[in-house]
């Protein structure tokens, strides 16, 4: 089996989904479920074999051992982390205790896990550590995308806290001998996003009538990855990405904030026009910048291409579609997760 930690978080939780769905092997999935981890996200697995949810921190070193020990996985895919830039400027305290701390905690549980297992299985074992492009910094418009050999040059808490969990993970495999890999992905997308994150946030916003804001000028750019694109990569790096090996994971899909907002509202006044026949966009407000928002990522997915096959498979406009799609499909979901703290986290951002 592998063991997959956030996996009832928006990314973790595509992956386990699409793992499930196309694999035997089962997924233990460690999360904390804090308030970005939803097992709403897995209800279409609560009868399902092939998968055993645990609620626990990846730093409670008891836990995890005990974990380990009772189910013996051959890989540990580590999603868990403190995500969002926003919410690590507000309070960087805990990012530094899961994305660092926390992420030191599980490398050294899978360190003796893995130092006791016969030759033959440490040979097979991965640990697959999920990362971000943030790690790079901010590129100038003209610049070349990151390459996987780029300096570590991280400007958010978040970004900085995921870069020393990089350096852990790279750590771990130099001194000790520990078979990892790294990946380093740009913005994803998709379903079971929360909405504190872009995409799903103007969604939400234009369909109640709310205001879209956008950062500054709007013309910071990004490049986005459909969420299903990304977990088909994780599977491809987990199964024949070579040991030791950063993979920089990309959608060659660079859009400005505001062409993202407005791609948004041209979509949704076909999928869903608004009552009164107005456009979407009337609905976009520029709002003070976020404190030392990067100006540009991208990210050179060659490597990744080259050496293991995987492109992704959406285009920006194909996948905003899917995503647009499954969220006017899921009020729901929706309702589950912009109850109570998230309320207190849009008052305490944008003050309303
Ligand atoms: P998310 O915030 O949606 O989910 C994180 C999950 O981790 C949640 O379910 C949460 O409950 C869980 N978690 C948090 N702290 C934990 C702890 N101490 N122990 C166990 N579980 C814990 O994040 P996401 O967008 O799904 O991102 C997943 C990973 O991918 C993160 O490591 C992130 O840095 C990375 N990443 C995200 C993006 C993106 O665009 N969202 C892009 C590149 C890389
Ligand atoms: P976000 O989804 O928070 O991802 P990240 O900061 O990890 O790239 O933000 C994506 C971009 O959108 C980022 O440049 C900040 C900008 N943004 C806004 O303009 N308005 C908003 O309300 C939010 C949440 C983000």
């Amino acid at each position: 089996m592998i063991l997959v930690t956030g996996g009832a978080g928006f990314i973790g939780g595509n992956f386990v989904l699409d793992w499930v769905a196309g694999s035997d092997e089962p997924v233990l999935n460690l999360d904390k479920l804090t308030y970005a981890g939803n097992l709403e996200t897995l209800a279409s697995l609560q009868q399902c074999a092939g998968h055993v949810f645990v609620q626990g921190d990846i730093g409670d070193g008891a836990l995890v051992a005990q974990l380990l020990a009772d189910h013996k996985p051959r890989a540990v895919i580590n999603f868990a982390a403190e995500s969002h830039v926003d919410r690590s400027i507000h309070g960087p305290a805990d990012f530094i205790q899961t994305n660092i701390v926390g992420t030191f905690n599980l490398l050294e549980r899978v360190r003796v896990y893995w130092s006791e297992l016969s030759e033959p299985e440490q040979t097979q074992f991965r640990f697959l550590h999920v990362s971000t492009d943030e790690v790079y910094g901010s590129l100038q418009p003209d610049e070349a995308p990151f390459a996987e050999r780029d300096p570590y040059e991280p400007n958010s808490p978040y970004a900085a806290s995921k870069a020393a969990s990089d350096h852990l993970v790279r750590a771990w495999h130099h001194t000790y001998g520990l078979p990892v890999l790294t990946t380093n992905c740009s913005n994803n997308y998709g379903p079971f996003h929360f909405p504190e994150k872009l995409i799903p946030l103007v969604i939400l916003n234009a369909l109640a009538g709310k205001p879209l804001p956008v950062y500054g000028d709007g013309q910071q750019v990004r490049d986005w990855l459909y969420v299903k694109d990304h977990c088909a990569a994780l599977r491809q790096v987990l199964e024949a990405g070579r040991v030791g090996e950063t993979y920089n994971i990309g959608g060659w899909n660079e859009r400005t904030n505001l062409h993202v907002v407005q791609a948004i509202c041209t979509q949704l006044d076909e999928l869903r026009p608004r009552p009164d026949g107005h456009h979407y966009a009337e609905q976009i407000q520029f709002v003070a910048d976020r404190p030392g928002h990067d100006r540009r990522y991208a990210i050179d997915a060659r490597k990744v291409a080259n050496e293991l096959g995987w492109r992704p498979a959406q285009t920006f406009e194909s996948g905003l579609r899917e995503t647009i799609t499954w969220y006017l499909a899921n009020p729901e979901w929706i309702s589950g997760v912009t109850s109570g703290s998230y309320r207190d986290w849009v008052g305490l951002h944008y003050g309303q």
